[in-house]
């Protein structure tokens, strides 16, 4: 009888960086569809971390069974800058290796995505990027794994404050994460109806901004809500004084922070995970490397990950000053 010398195909998933609601969908379907093709499926638990430190662990169907709905992810998460010299990075890609792992698949944003670029050139590992990141900051691609459930977040939080704001006549400055990206915050004050945003991508007259807010009094608002990008937050003390000055009236200034990053993810996040998860497994199944998912005029592509990372975010410049018209 022929002896069968067929070689065990195996891929490795983890997720890095910051969380972000969708990270699970993501790994369910990467899993369950690189084992509908053969693969045998290993999570790394603590991103990068957790490659270094060795936590590797075989996965099944199961493995990822009622978690498509959950936030946060099944596979922890961590900030690993120490990976960025080589002798670590090649001891954790070892660390794959010697289990006969030749694939992996990391999930993350910009920053994972160096890793990423990392591996690919400096050893054997074979390796594909999936963007999960809150932030939506990556140029290449028109969203990530995470955004929409953050922005939805967010809109949340301006509906709760609007009721206690307009209750007593008051202004709240919300300010929303995103570094130095203000598509939450700009992508959130539009769906939230708040009578300004503030972004990294545009100058601030603080000035105007306390008359505009004025004036929206005048007209007859009982209440303002001023989202404030996470790019610009050393504005908050002038704004609150400037806005207090000109309208007479109590403001507020709360931060979402890590709130944003948690929570159900919505329908569009969970979709769009299983696509890339697919779009991933199919390049690992092709023998391809150093390349990343996105997603462009809502058609799922790939490109190499050093292009992605060059690609600098643009601004929607035309959401931004419709936002300034009908936010009066
Ligand atoms: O990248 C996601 C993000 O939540 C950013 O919006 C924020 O600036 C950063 O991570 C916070 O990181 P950490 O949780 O490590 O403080």
């Amino acid at each position: 009888m022929a002896k069968n010398t067929s070689k065990v195909k195996k891929v490795a998933v983890l997720t890095s960086g910051g969380d972000a609601s969708g990270m699970n969908a993501c790994v369910r379907a990467c899993v369950r569809y690189a084992l509908d093709q053969g693969y045998e499926v290993y999570g790394v638990k603590h991103g990068y971390k957790g490659m270094v430190n060795d936590e590797i662990f075989k996965m099944e169907y199961s493995s990822v069974s009622n978690c498509v709905h959950a936030g946060g992810t099944i596979l922890r998460s961590s900030r690993c800058p120490e990976f960025k010299e080589p002798e670590v990075m090649n001891a954790a890609v070892e660390n794959l290796l010697k289990r006969g792992i030749e694939n992996l698949i990391v999930i993350g944003g910009d920053g994972s995505f160096r890793g990423v670029e990392a591996i690919h050139e400096g050893t054997k590992l074979n390796v594909i990027g999936i963007p999960g990141t809150i932030d939506n900051d990556m140029g290449y691609t028109d969203s990530t794994i995470g955004f929409d459930t953050a922005c939805n977040t967010v809109v949340d939080a301006i509906l709760k404050l609007r009721d206690t704001i307009t209750s007593h006549d008051r202004i709240m400055i919300l300010e929303v994460m995103g570094r130095e990206c203000g598509n939450i915050a700009l992508n959130s004050a539009v769906a939230g109806g708040a009578e300004y945003v503030i972004v990294p991508e545009v100058d601030t007259d603080v000035d105007e901004v306390a008359a505009s807010i004025k004036r929206g009094f005048d007209k007859g608002k009982s209440s303002s809500i001023i989202v404030l990008a996470e790019g610009k937050t050393e504005l908050t003390d002038e704004l609150t004084q400037k806005i207090s000055d000109a309208t007479g009236r109590r403001v507020n200034h709360m931060a979402l922070k890590w709130m944003q990053r948690g929570g159900i993810p919505t329908v569009e996040d969970r979709v769009l995970a299983a696509k890339m998860a697919c779009r991933a497994v199919e390049l690992v199944e092709c023998g391809q490397s150093g390349r990343v998912i996105g997603i462009k005029g809502g058609e799922i592509f790939d490109t190499t990950v050093l292009e992605a990372l060059a690609c600098k975010k643009g601004f929607d410049q035309k959401l931004y000053e419709l936002a300034q018209i009908i936010s009066k």
